[in-house]
């Protein structure tokens, strides 16, 4: 089960009604519980293919398999059972009066019956924070909290796989720390994840593979360590690894490819600083 593929584009291509072509032939699996970071400049076609997992998009050439089904004549709302999809712009997936109102549409549309619906609700309301503002219209949010209702919305269909197309945005740092701990608390629940983010040190700390895309057509697809090792790669692409990353490398480090602050601080202290014992002793 853990090596299901749910996601499956074969030859995906797709070129908009106005001839842009947004994506080559796209080769692409994901298996269930992965954690998986796509990355590239703008324009570089990760929101159209995201679109493609749950049907809001259809290929214009090529397949795209959700849990073995091909989503051509599949109804977003038949797939969204199984893909929720967090918009990059909160503002174009929300539309009723309040924010309770929001979060209980998906189920209701399904047929939940009212007793789950409130019961859904009420628990998501609590684990976004959102209970205070349970009433409120959702345009009358902050951008920050527009976001975690989105968010709010994909969790109440209880979704096998969760896509995000930039998380954090508009969100302050505590802000988007949070919404991140809770996309790791689904991960870490068994879910698998997608998100799409411009921010590498972000995708570096909590993504376990990252896909590059380049006009449309992977560049690059592996562990973050593997993916951010290439920097003048990604340069070309105009990406940057982490800054972590990039001084380790300026330091001397060949080896391999660190991530994260502590990672660096560790391995600074291993290579520049005495250790214990020999001070201890009185050699240094
Ligand atoms: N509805 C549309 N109609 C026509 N062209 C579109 C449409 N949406 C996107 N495009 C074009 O398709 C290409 C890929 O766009 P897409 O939005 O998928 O990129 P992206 O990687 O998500 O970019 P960003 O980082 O800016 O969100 C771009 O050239 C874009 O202009
Ligand atoms: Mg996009």
């Amino acid at each position: 089960m853990a090596e299901e593929n749910v996601l499956l584009c074969e030859q995906l291509s797709h070129i908009y009604a106005n001839g842009v072509q947004a994506l080559a032939n796209i080769n692409l699996s994901i298996s269930q519980g992965e954690y998986v970071a796509f990355v590239g400049q703008n324009g570089s076609g990760k929101t159209t293919l995201v679109k493609h997992f749950n049907g809001l998009l259809k290929p214009t050439q090529g397949k795209v398999l959700v849990f073995g089904e091909s989503t051509q004549d599949k109804k977003v709302s038949y797939l969204s059972r199984r893909v929720g999809y967090v918009f990059q712009n909160p503002d174009d997936m929300l539309f009723c009066s309040s924010v309770g109102e929001e979060i209980a549409y998906g189920p209701r549309m399904l047929g939940f019956d009212q007793g789950e619906i409130d019961t859904r609700v009420q628990k998501i309301l609590t684990e976004l924070d959102l209970e205070s503002q349970r009433e409120i219209h959702p345009f009358a949010l902050s951008l920050g909290d527009r976001q975690r209702l989105a968010v709010a919305c994909a969790l109440s269909l209880d979704p096998q796989v969760f896509v995000f197309d930039e998380p954090t945005t508009g969100q302050d740092y505590f802000g988007g720390k949070s919404i991140m701990m809770l996309i790791d608390q689904l991960h870490a629940k068994g879910k698998t994840i997608i998100i799409i983010s411009h921010d590498m040190p972000l995708v570096a700390e909590h993504a376990k593979r990252v896909v590059v895309l380049n006009k449309g057509q992977i560049a690059l697809d592996g562990t973050p360590e593997t993916v951010f090792s290439y920097t003048e790669k990604l340069r070309q692409l105009s990406l940057r690894s982490p800054q972590v990353t990039l001084l380790a490398q300026e330091l001397g480090l060949r080896d391999r490819t660190l991530l994260r602050v502590p990672q660096i601080v560790q391995w600074l202290e291993a290579e520049y600083l005495p250790s214990p014992k020999r001070i201890q002793g009185g050699q240094v």
